[in-house]
């Protein structure tokens, strides 16, 4: 079965998380996706937190599923003439290199569409243009600076960050969707163009309803469905709201039986009016159950609630092994290793899950699509250009 991106050639120039999150989703989708790596070392990620020595990290091969990688010194002129081969071979050219970097490297806006107007250049970055523009930037400064970190944790605590890399890979998702439209428009008009994702943006887009809070909170001075209503004052901005729900359903987390031991014994229950009373009461119940059982229980009685799953039991779940949200990998140097797959599902446009490649494994195999014949390929080897 076809899919979705077949025939979309994605130059991948990106490292860390938030860029590969992006090409991963394209690639899974169908695009082919070319990462372009420096030889020796490649993605920085490739040597970290290793679990297996001089074996590529799960930090990288959990993000570069379904990619082909080859090795290219961009500094090289050698290296940039194949560089701007790629450029006019494909169509989307997908970065997240610190401001100016790719400037720097020679390939400016004006360079590219010289060279393939037709071309996207498709950009990650910390903060949109600004006074923090030319700042490098990592996950937890963008949930800092998108409002994240401020809102999240407990009314007498520290501002928290989360788990859920919503700066990172929440803008490789953002990225992703406008490749995907900036394709369709270019459909129309024949043009390229640049698509900018900064993580502060995405992580505030994520925040959307804590920015509705603010307002509120401005005319109308408290929120009843905040754990601070009527206990405490409220401040001038939004507080952090501990587990209370970000929506119109108040909810709170509750011990289940076994809490005293397993950090995860606990269910996320749904309910209205006298909260903290509710709760208390509520609570006396769960810890009779275990939140699986208190689940089912509640779910017959159509109250959503929801249980703090660990890793480790996501890992082992049935039903995400079934729907290929969670999938096993065999990598040649690995062994066998489990990941998320593609978390999105078409009916005409299955993912197959492959593994990551082998730093500069598709080398030969990408420059002999450029046109590049073996003696070629030797040269540039020799040069040090590949
Ligand atoms: N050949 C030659 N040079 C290469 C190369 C290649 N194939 N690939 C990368 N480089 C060079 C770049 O040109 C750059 O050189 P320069 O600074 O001398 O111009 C250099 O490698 C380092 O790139 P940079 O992106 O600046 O890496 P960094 O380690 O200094 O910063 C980040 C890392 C993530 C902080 C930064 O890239 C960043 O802020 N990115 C945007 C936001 C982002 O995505 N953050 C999330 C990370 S998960």
């Amino acid at each position: 079965m076809g899919k979705a991106l077949d025939g979309v050639r994605i130059l991948d120039f990106t490292h860390v998380q938030s860029g590969p999150t992006c090409t991963q989703l394209l690639a899974w989708l169908g695009a082919d996706v070319i990462k372009v790596e420096r030889a020796g070392e490649g993605d920085i990620t490739r040597g970290q937190l290793r679990d297996i020595p001089n074996v590529d990290s799960l930090y990288f091969t959990m993000l570069n599923h379904n990619k082909r990688s080859i090795t290219i010194d961009a500094k090289n002129p050698k290296g940039k003439e194949v560089l701007e081969k790629l450029v006019k071979h494909c169509d989307v050219l997908v970065e997240n290199f610190a401001p100016g970097a790719l400037d720097r490297m020679g390939l400016t806006w004006e360079h590219i569409q010289s060279l393939n107007p037709s071309m996207i250049v498709a950009s990650v970055k910390g903060f949109g243009p600004g006074p923090y523009e030319d700042c490098k930037v990592y996950e937890n400064v963008a949930q800092c600076a998108g409002g994240s970190a401020s809102t999240t944790g407990f009314d007498d605590g520290p501002p928290l960050v989360t788990g859920a890399q919503i700066g990172d890979s929440g803008t490789g998702l953002h990225l992703a969707l406008g490749i995907v439209a900036a394709l369709y428009q270019r459909k129309t008009t024949g043009r390229g163009q640049k698509v900018l994702a900064a993580m502060q943006d995405g992580v505030l887009n994520l925040c959307r309803v804590k920015l509705r809070d603010q307002q509120r909170l401005d005319r109308t001075h408290v929120m009843e469905e905040y754990p601070q209503y009527p206990n405490s004052q409220f401040g001038d901005a939004v507080p952090r709201a501990g587990n209370a729900s970000g929506g119109g359903q108040p909810g709170w987390i509750l011990k289940c039986k076994g809490w005293e031991t397993d950090p995860n014994a606990y269910i996320y229950f749904i309910t209205l009016l006298h909260l903290m009373e509710i709760f208390g009461e509520i609570e006396k119940w769960t810890m009779t159950k275990t939140k699986f059982e208190a689940m089912d229980i509640l779910n017959k009685r159509d109250i959503p609630c929801g249980p703090i799953l660990s890793m480790k039991e996501i890992a082992e779940e049935p039903s995400l092994r079934k729907t290929g949200t969670v999938v096993e990998v065999d990598h040649p140097k690995r062994g066998k290793y489990i990941s998320v797959g593609n978390p999105i599902k078409m009916s005409d446009s299955p993912s197959e899950v492959k593994r990551s490649p082998l730093l500069g494994e598709h080398t030969d195999e990408v420059l002999a699509e450029l046109g590049y014949g073996k003696e070629a390929i030797a040269a540039l080897r020799a040069e040090k250009a590949i």
